[in-house]
Formats: C-alpha cells, structure tokens, sequence
C-alpha cells in the first residue's frame, strides 16, 4: 500500500496515473488497490447505512465536533465553500453520505487512492489529508457538527 501512496503522490498534476516503471509493478498496484470493488457511495471502512444513524440532530455532539475540528481539521478547512488547504466543508454532508465521512476521515489513506473524487481533489496539487488520529465518537461528533454547518436542526 505504502508504494502505491507514494506512486500517488508523485502523480500529482500527471491524472492518477501511477507512473510505474514496468508492467509487473503496475499490476501489483492494481491488485493492492482493488479500484474494481470501490464503492464511492461508501469508501473503505467499518461504516455503512447500518450503523450510522443521522435520523435525528444531536445539538450536543455537534458542538463537541465542532471543538474537535477546531484543533484537528480548520486550519485547512473552512466551514463555507471556499477552499484553504482542502475543500471547503459547506454541502459536504451533501456531497457524501455520513458513513463515507466517517470511513474516510478515519482512515483517509486508502480512499485516497482509489476514490475518484478524492483523487481530482488530490490533482489540485494540495496535499494529501492527513490521518488526524480520530476515535469512532470524534469521527461521528464531527459529522453532526458538518450536519448542523449543513443545515441540520
Ligand atoms: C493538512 C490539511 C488538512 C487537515 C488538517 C485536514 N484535512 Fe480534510 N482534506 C484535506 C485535503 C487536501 C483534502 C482533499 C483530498 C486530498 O487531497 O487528500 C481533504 C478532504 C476532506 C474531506 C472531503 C471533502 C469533500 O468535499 O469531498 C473531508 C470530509 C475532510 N477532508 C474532513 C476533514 C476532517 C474531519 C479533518 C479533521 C479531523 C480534516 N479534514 C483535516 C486537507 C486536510
């Protein structure tokens, strides 16, 4: 996996391809990398629509994901639609499903590679979003706080 990152982000500014050196090489890419069995509604990850409930606004965890952010995540995101280092977070609840955020701001490194949204976010030439070491509860606070960003009441 630690190749293909690096492949990625040497790429940047080239499309995702992977500019590998020689056939074999290319090939363990893609079977390390399974793009064939990504699922963009989703991501990669121990979340799905089972066991991420966003049937009811939860003011409380929002504000204890909006302190959470505060350290962790503003200093490249903006709560409006503008970019700073990523994408602003205005409409991000929209763009994804709530388990596709908990799954990628979790473990953002695998989605990287394979998510075609991620990657033309990545060809921006930025920087790759880091592992901000989140627990499942900070993972799920953040996404009621991106919710209450987003409208929710
Ligand atoms: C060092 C800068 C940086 C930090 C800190 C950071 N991000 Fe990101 N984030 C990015 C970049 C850059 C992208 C675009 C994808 C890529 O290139 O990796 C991104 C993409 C995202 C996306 C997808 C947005 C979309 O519209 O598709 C979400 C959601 C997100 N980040 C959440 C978070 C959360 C939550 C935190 C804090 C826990 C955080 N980010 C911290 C740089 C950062």
């Amino acid at each position: 996996m630690s190749a293909f990152s690096a492949a990625v982000l040497f790429s940047c500014g080239e499309g995702n391809k992977t500019a590998g050196e020689g056939g074999d090489k290319k090939e363990v890419v893609v079977a390390d990398s399974n793009p064939s069995d990504y699922d963009p509604q989703r991501g990669i990850g121990k979340w799905d629509e089972t066991n991420v409930d966003v049937s009811s606004f939860d003011p409380a965890l929002a504000a204890e994901g909006k302190k959470i952010a505060d350290t962790k995540c503003t200093s490249c995101h903006k709560m409006t639609d503008e970019r700073l280092v990523g994408p602003g977070w205005k409409g991000v609840t929209e763009r994804h499903k709530p388990y596709w955020i908990m799954n990628f701001i979790t473990e953002p490194d695998p989605m990287i590679d394979v998510d075609p949204k991620l990657q033309e976010q990545l060809e921006l030439c930025l920087v790759r979003m880091p592992n901000q070491n989140l627990t499942d509860q900070d993972a799920r606070a953040i996404v009621e706080f991106m919710r209450e960003n987003d409208g929710a009441k």
